[in-house]
């Protein structure tokens, strides 16, 4: 006999715990980093068994194929876990609910999910949640776009000693594969000030290195005033007293100026790393791809980029099987490699995303030959990412200490300047400083050391640094 469904959950959620689940990038993870910093101002503790806690929210993304169908998996694990953790609310948010049809699919085939919120009013978490604690009726509020930035949201950062600044929301590219300009909306900047204001907070609060986020950092200030662009947000950052490293992505080619690269090089706490994805070799490709640079143009931006920052690492995107990729465009991407030399490389199947122009484009690229040519693709990059790693072999680099090394507690990892991951002999009071480390042994996706001690390094940890040679 099926008994009548109350219309309304008596939520006893006394516990106030919660646990978040980031599923994307760093602007993914970032707004992960606000919702716990929102959670926690309302007196909200972490808690990482889902058995236990009282709210669990899932962050999303939607990226690729494969990123959707690991969530889906996971809200229907909630099933589950509801019978033996029934006051759970299950809150899910981020970019794919920014997607109508799977929010519409949410809503008919899930209804263990109690909140649903978008990437446009992460601000109004707070009051969605008290909401849906007063009403105990399923609340789905997603907004289509937004053009302003909500400042000064409560932010719990996973590190103390760095953090991520989003610089500017959204994306006005419409590459032809991708659907992060459907999910994000157009791009917003943040006022400059309100930048400087955020990282000198983050530094009087110890933090060493901060990485700057957007879909296209390159094209920061296009829509403030003409005199802020993202070169001289650079040199203004630069000038924060006891801040160490700046990063950030992502760099779009087409829009990397020589402005920005003489920004890069003449700031001393820019890291001398850029990812700089290019997506394909191929100039038929890459038109098809809408990302509005050829070739040439690449070759163009590396070799200026080398030219002028000393001892840089550029590291890139690709993607194989694009609609219409030929075995010729794809050779022109390993050519590519081969010529700028890329530190390492994310590389991606081309996945399908309904609502963007090539989810339609004639002569999608069967399966195999996919792999075939991510296969291929791997093959040069691990060569020439261990090639360039072995040049660090006895050079001492600064590193910034980040967690023990996951599978030997006794050793600790961080990064160089260039974005390299060294592991070495070390202790947890290591965590958060910037240490020199010699480098032992050179690995295809890492570098071991040895620590080497302050005082004969002296002044040498706030320098760009190009590996120095241990006995210069
Ligand atoms: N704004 C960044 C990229 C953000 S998405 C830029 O333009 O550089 C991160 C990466 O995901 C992209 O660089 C691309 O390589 C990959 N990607 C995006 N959409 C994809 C798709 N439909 N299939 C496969 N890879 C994709
Ligand atoms: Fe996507 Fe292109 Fe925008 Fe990057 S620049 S987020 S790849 S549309
Ligand atoms: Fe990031 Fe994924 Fe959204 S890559 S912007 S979380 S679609």
């Amino acid at each position: 006999m099926s008994k009548k469904k109350p219309a309304k959950r008596i939520i006893n959620n006394a516990s106030r715990s919660f646990r978040i689940f980031t599923f994307g990038c760093q602007m993914n993870e970032n707004d992960s980093e606000k919702i716990s910093g929102m959670l926690k101002a309302l007196g909200y503790v972490e808690e990482m068994d889902v058995n236990k806690a009282g709210l669990v929210i899932l962050n999303t993304c939607s990226v690729r194929e494969n990123a959707d169908e690991r969530v889906f998996g996971n809200i229907g694990a909630y099933k589950t876990v509801k019978k033996t953790n029934p006051d759970l609310i299950l809150a899910v948010c981020g970019c794919m609910m920014q997607q109508p049809e799977i929010v519409n699919q949410i809503v008919s085939k899930y209804p263990q999910v109690d909140l649903v919120f978008g990437t446009h009013n992460l601000h109004q978490f707070p009051e969605l949640l008290n909401n849906y604690m007063v009403n105990g009726k399923r609340l789905v509020e997603v907004w289509d776009d937004s053009d302003t930035i909500v400042e000064d949201l409560p932010v719990d950062r996973k590190y103390p000693f760095k953090g991520f600044v989003t610089i500017m929301n959204g994306c006005n590219n419409f590459c032809t594969y991708c659907i992060v300009p459907y999910t994000r909306g157009r791009e917003v900047s943040r006022q400059p000030d309100k930048i400087f204001a955020e990282v000198k907070a983050l530094v009087a609060d110890g933090c060493a290195e901060v990485t700057l986020l957007g879909q296209n950092v390159n094209s920061y200030g296009n829509d403030l005033d003409e005199t802020v662009n993202f070169a001289s947000l650079l040199r203004q950052l630069n000038t924060i007293d006891n801040l160490k490293r700046i990063r950030f992505m992502t760099s779009h080619p087409k829009d990397l100026s020589d402005a920005v690269i003489d920004a890069i090089a003449a700031c001393d706490k820019v890291c001398n790393y850029i990812h700089l994805p290019i997506q394909s070799g191929s100039t038929r490709v890459l038109k098809a791809m809408n990302r509005k640079y050829t070739q040439e143009d690449i070759l163009d931006r590396v070799r200026a980029v080398r030219e002028k920052i000393p001892g840089v690492a550029i590291t890139t995107d690709l993607i194989v099987g694009f609609p219409g990729e030929t075995e010729a465009d794809f050779l022109e991407t390993l050519k590519v490699i081969e010529l700028c030399q890329f530190d390492s490389a994310f590389t991606f199947l081309y996945s399908i995303r309904t609502g963007t122009p090539a989810a339609t484009m004639a002569d999608q690229i069967p399966d195999a030959v996919k792999h075939d040519r991510i296969n291929r693709c791997l093959e040069v990059l691990h060569r020439i990412s261990h090639d360039i790693n072995q040049t660090y072999q006895g050079q001492v680099v600064e590193v910034l200490v980040e967690e023990p090394s996951r599978n030997n507690p006794e050793r600790m990892t961080g990064r160089t300047r260039t974005s390299k991951l060294v592991n070495f002999p070390g202790d947890p009071t290591d965590i958060g400083t910037q240490v020199m480390v010699k480098i032992t042994a050179a690995k295809t996706f890492s570098l071991d050391g040895e620590k080497i001690e302050q005082e004969d390094t002296h002044g040498a940890a706030d320098t760009h640094d190009d590996p120095i040679p241990a006995n210069s």
